[in-house]
């Protein structure tokens, strides 16, 4: 069975605050995991994991720009979401996705190979708000990749308005 559920993704837009197709919406969201779960066949990152991150990394922002906090809140909501049944994660794996959302936004390089994943993952996407996605800051082999730059890059762009 997915990881993510209808009833999951309900609950992911009955909390989240901002325009659900926006660019830290639901579209954003999918090309993450499209990105992830496509590195981690090379990567041996854990899929569930990086699902799970597609999903809940941007859930919780405030607002489209400046929000330090939203992956400490994100990191939060999905401890909840697990207690509750909710999100179906072992306890390595929700570990694991913690460490993801808490740092995604502050620029790290170094990690386990699934959490450099799920961040390689949502900077490929950096492509709708107008930035080209640089090697320097991927983390992952595979991400640095042109090829695989490229067409992440292409994919994103589409999305633009
Ligand atoms: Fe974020
Ligand atoms: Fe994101």
């Amino acid at each position: 069975m997915s990881l993510i559920t209808p009833e999951l993704i309900a609950i992911l837009k009955d909390h989240f605050m901002l325009d659900w197709s926006g660019d830290h919406g639901a579209p954003h969201w999918a090309r993450v995991k499209h990105n992830g779960v496509a590195l981690a066949n090379t990567t041996g990152a854990q899929v569930r994991v990086v699902e799970a991150f597609a999903f809940m990394h941007d859930s919780c922002r405030e607002n489209e720009y400046t929000d330090p906090e939203h992956g400490l809140r994100a990191a939060d909501f999905a401890r909840h979401l697990v207690r509750r049944n909710k999100l179906q994660l072992e306890k390595d794996e929700l570990e694991l996705l913690v460490r993801a959302c808490e740092g995604h936004s502050n620029g790290g390089m170094i990690e386990d190979i699934t959490v450099c994943t799920c961040w390689d993952a949502d900077r490929l996407d950096l492509g709708r708000v107008g930035i080209k996605p640089d090697p320097k800051y991927l983390c992952t082999e595979t991400a640095k990749h042109p090829v695989f730059i490229e067409l992440a890059y292409q994919r994103s762009l589409r999305n633009r308005a």
